[in-house]
């Protein structure tokens, strides 16, 4: 095999693809009903806005993003995620001067320079909504509700669940930061060499971290929770009454701090059964100050995304996969140049009337086309002769029980023959 495609970069087979359109049905009807209205921003940034926006010290940027200089010498980046992206669009399009609340949605290709591994790869799809402008932790809950009832409900997975955590105001986290640095300090020499250098730049790091080797330092760490401030312990408690008047059901995971250097107070992910290490679905939280950090006023914001591959691989575990290839409801078979012309008439007009048609494009004789007809899964054949031509009438045959009607060779009755008939 001469070519091949880059790794970590997947093709979508045919095959595949309905279990795609099914979940991405599932999804836009979900946002839909939520009022989380789409929003396409570009696959390219300039490079700083994510250097600034989702941290220079994360493992996105430090080593995951596909980043290069235009002709122009500047340096752009392909998209790693989509939250930087939408603050920068709703900034740049003073989309805040329209109303109080924002609420975005989006669906759309990822890319991070990462290990491929189960449900992880270089290009990936994710569905995610950003809802910007509220701190109402009601808000929160909407958002975790939404994302909760959009794999379980809409999708009907199982076993999923819901961690939760907060981490708190800049102020909180300052004084974590300092009680992690202390917590690790005398274990560090134990740790890996990228939680050496985490200890310095930044220690909240240190607790996405995924070597086997830290796990149990990570395991014993001082929760966060215990250093949130009143008014971030007061949101908190809010979001989880909020959580108990939903019934949604969730665990508190004191580690669960999230990876990207935005978040403040709510984070959250949706975990499955069936992934490897990497398990989350669905993560996210909010944002605070993130609007700020990029150059605009002062505004409150959270969201999720949710990764396609991890998705359809625990569809795919738990319902099987899904490839309803459905034949045409009619093949038109034909025997020689002046029926093959009459067919290209009548296959334009029985398409144009919502009904699916297939031809010959191959040579194949009569006996062949009908052949080929059954392979595909046709509903309905019908083959046009000098014999038919003549009579101005055709045979249809219903390829599943064998039976044979006689109908008119016209366009429209055709048409509404085969209408009735597949109930249209
Ligand atoms: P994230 O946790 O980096 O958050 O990604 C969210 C989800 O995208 C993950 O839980 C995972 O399902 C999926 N994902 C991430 N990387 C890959 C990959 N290489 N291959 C397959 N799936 C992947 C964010 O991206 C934030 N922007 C979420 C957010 C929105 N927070 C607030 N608003």
């Amino acid at each position: 095999m001469k070519y091949h495609s880059p790794k970590g970069l997947n093709d979508i087979l045919t095959d595949e693809i309905e279990q795609w359109h099914v979940a991405e049905t599932a999804i836009r009807t979900v946002m839909n009903r939520y009022q989380y209205r789409e929003i396409r921003t570009p696959l390219l940034e300039y490079t700083e806005l994510f250097e600034r926006g989702v941290g220079q010290d994360t493992e996105i940027v430090g080593k995951q993003m596909y980043t290069f200089s235009d002709k122009a010498g500047r340096s752009l980046t392909l998209r790693p995620e989509g939250t930087a992206p939408i603050v920068r669009a709703f900034l740049e399009h003073k989309l805040y001067g329209r109303s109080e609340l924002i609420k975005l949605s989006y669906l759309g290709s990822m890319f991070r320079y990462e290990e491929p591994q189960k449900g992880r790869s270089r290009q990936f799809e994710q569905f995610g909504v950003e809802a910007i402008g509220s701190a109402d932790p009601a808000l929160d809950a909407e958002v975790i509700e939404l994302g909760w009832s959009l794999l379980t409900e809409a999708l009907g997975l199982d076993g999923l669940r819901l961690k939760l955590n907060s981490m708190g105001c800049r102020e909180d986290r300052k004084r974590y930061i300092t009680e992690l640095r202390s917590y690790f300090t005398p274990m560090i020499e134990t740790m890996c060499p990228d939680c050496q250098v985490r200890l310095e730049t930044n220690p909240l790091r240190i607790l996405d971290c995924n070597e086997e080797i830290c796990q149990g330092p990570i395991s014993a760490v001082p929760a966060m929770l215990h250093y949130l401030c009143d008014d971030c312990e007061a949101h908190f408690d809010r979001l989880r009454t909020h959580l108990d008047d939903l019934e949604i059901l969730y665990r508190l995971d004191p580690t669960l701090a999230r990876g990207l250097d935005y978040y403040t107070r709510t984070v959250f992910e949706i975990a499955s059964p069936d992934l490897g290490a990497r398990d989350a679905i669905i993560g996210g939280g909010r944002y605070d100050d993130l609007v700020e950090m990029l150059g605009g006023p002062p505004t409150p914001a959270i969201g999720f995304a949710g990764g396609m591959p991890g998705l359809i691989l625990t569809l795919n575990a738990q319902k099987g996969p899904l490839h309803e290839q459905t034949g045409p409801d009619l093949y038109i078979a034909t025997v020689d140049e002046q029926g093959r012309r009459e067919g290209i008439r009548l296959l334009r007009e029985l398409r144009r009337g919502d009904i699916t048609a297939e031809i010959d494009y191959l040579g194949k004789s009569v006996r062949g086309q009908f052949g080929y007809a059954d392979r595909i899964g046709a509903r309905y054949v019908i083959v046009i002769g000098p014999e038919e031509l003549d009579r101005g009438a055709l045979t249809l045959r219903d390829m599943r029980s064998g039976d044979e009607a006689r109908i008119d060779l016209d366009p429209e009755a055709i048409a509404a023959e085969l209408s009735q008939r597949l109930k249209r």
